[in-house]
């Protein structure tokens, strides 16, 4: 009720500043398909990612199914969250996956020199891993230890998941509960070798990258996709080497791209409370996915022309400064309307990529960076950023359709322009049009007519996401501050007008 007033009197505040927007939705032209990996999920041994967060152990009070919680399980389940990647990140080229398997309290005790120098005491490793992936219905992608791992450990770990021979590592794994191989469906070797994964050159890590991909062995049947680690914000030349060099055992090259307001490490700007410059300067930073997309896509294609390799985003969101009082290792921070915003930019964006970029994960899953969940004990909330996923759902495996805007206007600060709308169109595997709008604007709404070539459109309903306040969040306290309200939009006189709210994300089937 609260939610449709807000929406009311937001429409109504900006309703004479309406501007004309067309976007036209070509169904005679289908795309590639969306593959659902781009909705993927990260998982990193950081901070309360993974204990707490998500991982209470069998014993505890929280209800728990094999230690996984249950009410955080149960929604993400409703994201269908097609992949998750683990243990890392940093983590992963410090990760020795012996550490994880055997008794969980004989199981040693390491320090996370990356994340806080706090105690990983390894209760969840490879078999629980499994277990969330299986609750989730989730495929897995395993990063492997390429800095202080060695070619025999990853190839060994591979093994002890893959194998249903009688080997030595595959009844260990029998040993220890699961009789069967797992299905393995993705392997990283290493990450992010130009910085916490070793300082690598892209030349240097490409014959890294060979020989150990040579050495990684599977039963034919069982070989999972291979990643190597690629470039970073404005470092592309990572997909250039790795393409050109690397022509065996590999599907995916990764890319990380994370958006920081402030542009600055040092001092990224705050998750809450902050001004309208940040609103600006964090589309401006976030639409930079696109031209970052755009020239790894072109190093690739020269390099690839058969599309045979995939860019896979698999670190992506926002990156604030972490919230007052925390520990500065675990990146905890709040999650807002404007992080909605951001994923649904995003989201539109891998889309009309969708050719080459077939995998994003979204950093990362619970309470690190831009989280779908936060969790305060045995309570937990939803962020915007979930519902934008949720919202999302349709277009998981369905086909890209073209889309045209005209008279797309601008919106400013200052020196900070952006496009003030950004669509995607797709057909669901249900065989529905769906269309997905974002106004960028946190101050005006904007009319915008929607025109589905081959078919009349006559309504579109589906849902809005938004809200009073530019960094409307949710809070233990109150939880439901922002979520997605039933939107509907009727043709009239054959033409079918949405009105977007400012701030907005809208998600939508043409009918
Ligand atoms: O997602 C947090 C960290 O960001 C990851 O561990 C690392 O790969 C990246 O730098």
């Amino acid at each position: 009720m609260i939610k449709r007033t807000i929406l009311a009197i937001s429409l109504a505040a900006c309703g004479s500043a309406f501007a004309q927007v067309a976007v036209t939705i070509d169904t005679a032209k289908p795309g590639p398909v969306i593959n659902k990996n781009i909705y993927g999920q990260f998982a990193e041994h950081l901070g309360t990612g993974i204990y707490e967060g998500m991982w209470v152990g069998p014993e505890s009070p929280i209800p728990n199914t094999k230690g996984w919680r249950n009410d955080v399980i149960g929604a993400l389940k409703e994201l269908h969250v097609p992949l998750v990647r683990w243990p890392g990140g940093c983590f992963a080229d410090e990760y020795h996956w012996k550490d994880g398997i055997g008794p969980r309290d004989k199981r040693p005790v390491k320090v996370n020199t990356n994340w806080g120098g706090v105690e990983e005491n390894n209760a969840v490793g490879t078999h629980e891993f499994f277990d969330l992936a299986e609750l989730l219905g989730a495929e897995v992608y395993v990063n492997g230890n390429l800095g202080t791992g060695s070619n025999q450990e990853m190839s060994e770990w591979v093994e002890y998941m893959t194998s249903d021979s009688k080997s030595t590592l595959a009844e260990l794994r029998r040993k220890n509960g699961r009789d069967k191989p797992w299905k393995l469906d993705y392997f990283a070797i290493g990450n992010e070798a130009w910085g916490c994964g070793g300082n690598m050159t892209p030349e240097h890590y490409a014959n890294l990258y060979k020989n150990a991909a040579a050495f990684v062995r599977t039963p034919p049947n069982a070989k999972p996709k291979f990643v190597a680690s690629g470039g970073h914000d404005n470092d592309i030349r990572w997909s250039d080497v790795l393409s050109k060099q690397i022509k065996q055992n590999i599907d995916g090259i990764s890319f990380h791209y994370y958006t920081i307001p402030t542009g600055k490490w040092e001092v990224k700007g705050a998750a809450t409370g902050f001004k309208e410059d940040q609103w600006a300067s964090t589309m401006k930073n976030t639409l930079a996915m696109d031209k970052l997309i755009r020239q790894n896509t072109a190093l690739m294609d020269k390099n690839d022309p058969q599309k045979k390799i995939g860019l896979y985003v698999d670190e992506w969101g926002t990156w604030y400064d972490v919230e007052p009082g925390t520990n500065a290792g675990f990146l905890y921070q709040q999650n807002s309307l404007r992080d909605a915003v951001v994923a649904a930019l995003n989201f539109n964006i891998f889309h009309a990529h969708a050719e080459r970029v077939r995998m994003t994960n979204i950093a990362q899953m619970v309470n690190v960076l831009q989280a779908m969940i936060l969790t305060d004990k045995n309570r937990m909330i939803l962020t915007p950023t979930y519902h934008a996923f949720r919202m999302y759902v349709p277009f998981q495996d369905a086909t890209a359709l073209p889309v045209a805007i005209k008279n797309n206007g601008k919106y400013s600060v200052g020196s900070v322009s952006v496009p003030q709308v950004s669509a995607s169109a797709a057909r669901g595997k249900d065989g529905k049009v769906y269309l997905a709008l974002v106004n960028t604007n946190p101050n005006k709404a904007v009319d915008v007519t929607v025109n589905v070539t081959g078919m009349g459109a006559g309504k579109a309903v589906g849902q809005v996401l938004t809200a009073a306040a530019m960094d409307a969040h949710n809070t233990f306290a109150s939880p439901e501050a922002v979520k997605p309200a039933p939107f509907a939009a009727q043709a009239n006189g054959g033409k079918l007008t949405v009105q977007l709210p400012a701030k907005s994300v809208v998600v939508t089937s043409v009918e």
